[in-house]
């Protein structure tokens, strides 16, 4: 693919956070973003362009597609019907077949297996009347996930033993629990031209399901930091992908596992804005404009940790503290649970 020429619009399909630092990445690198919004979009206060519209609008998703030289997204939940009107008008980065895989949890671990990744072990439970047999076979603790649509720890039940009966109302699987001793995650890019570059790993602290902590080093011998990276730069190549993802694994005493991947920057890659000096969010923007990947070789130690809810009460002593980047979304109200931004700290 041809670079995109400076100038360019970069059509950005949601309008969250990741929207906005996206946004702000390609704007330093010349071009220019259209953001498409059904809701509130905290990325339009620094986009070119927002369309605010249900993904569900034909003209709306028509002009959007026509006002962009190329499509990528923060968000990989968008209706296949709108992908597919999107993708007859401009080319979408990165390309279907990752979202396709990501949407659904069962279609993702199957896709993992099939390249010879390890995941939990996994049960489709299609209806409520599939779930006895299923934790029949994977046995107790076991989580049930919806397929489609989770994030942030929603639409998950946790099973303590094989008798309870609970149903999260949609298509699911089962996944038997991992004793995991922790969390950490790979943000790999690969460029246009097939390169491939990766982040160094960093430590994931989550609470009630959401992210809090993303740390590096994340205290992986140097060993299990090949693996995480090896099996990224996997995932990447199987996809021919072109973009930044963030790959979560659980860290267990036989080896990493990967328990989902991400087709879009990742809230635990943020700390690679104090911590490189490409960050991933200029990262996807080069790998979806042709440009070369650049250098996102660590040079600190550094902490990120979400301002979550009331968390936001904290920016003033925050803007006091050294060596500390405030990253805020200019989003409205600090609801219980909504990312209100985050702070980067260099250790
Ligand atoms: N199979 C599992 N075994 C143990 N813990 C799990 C398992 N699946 C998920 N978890 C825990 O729940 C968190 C959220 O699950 P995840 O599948 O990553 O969903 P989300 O899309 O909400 O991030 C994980 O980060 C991990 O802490
Ligand atoms: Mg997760």
């Amino acid at each position: 693919m041809t670079e995109l020429p400076a100038g360019s619009v970069i059509g950005i399909l949601g309008g969250g956070q990741l929207g906005r630092m996206l946004s702000v990445a390609a704007s330093r690198l010349g071009y220019r973003t259209h953001i498409y919004e059904p809701g509130a979009a905290p990325a339009g206060d620094v986009a070119h362009a927002v369309t605010t519209a249900p993904y569900e609008d034909e003209a709306a998703l028509r002009s959007f597609a026509q006002s962009v030289d190329v499509i990528t997204y923060e968000f990989e939940n968008v209706p296949t019907a709108a992908l597919d009107l999107l993708e007859s008008i401009r080319p979408i980065r990165p390309n279907r077949r990752a979202l396709a895989v990501s949407q659904d949890r069962l279609t993702e671990k199957d896709f993992l297996s099939e390249i010879g990744l390890r995941t939990a072990p996994y049960r489709n439970v299609e209806t409520e009347a599939d779930l006895p047999q299923a934790l029949a076979d994977l046995g107790a603790p076991a989580i049930l996930k919806t397929r489609r649509m989770g994030y942030d720890g929603k639409g998950q039940i946790r099973f303590a033993d094989t008798a309870q009966r609970d149903w999260t109302g949609a298509p699911s699987v089962l996944e038997g629990f991992v004793a995991f001793s922790a969390e950490v995650s790979v943000i790999v890019a690969r460029g246009a031209d097939g390169q491939v570059a990766a982040f160094d790993p960093g430590l994931n602290v989550h609470r009630e399901g959401i992210l809090r902590t993303t740390t590096v080093p994340c205290g992986l011998s140097n060993t299990l930091l090949m693996d995480a990276v090896l099996i990224a730069a996997k995932i990447v190549n199987a996809l021919d992908y072109v973009g930044v993802m963030g790959v979560e694994l659980f860290v267990t005493p036989g080896g990493l596992i990967v328990n989902e991947v991400a087709p879009r920057v990742h809230n635990s890659g943020h700390w690679t804005q104090a911590g490189c000096a490409v960050d991933q969010f200029e990262q996807h923007i080069r790998a979806v404009a042709g440009l070369p990947l650049g250098d996102g070789q660590r040079y600190a130690d550094v902490e990120m940790e979400n301002l979550i809810g009331d968390d936001i009460d904290r920016v003033p002593a925050l803007l006091k503290q050294p060596r500390t980047q405030v990253h805020l979304y200019g989003k409205g109200a600090a609801r219980p649970g909504r990312k209100m931004g985050h702070v980067n700290r260099v250790l």
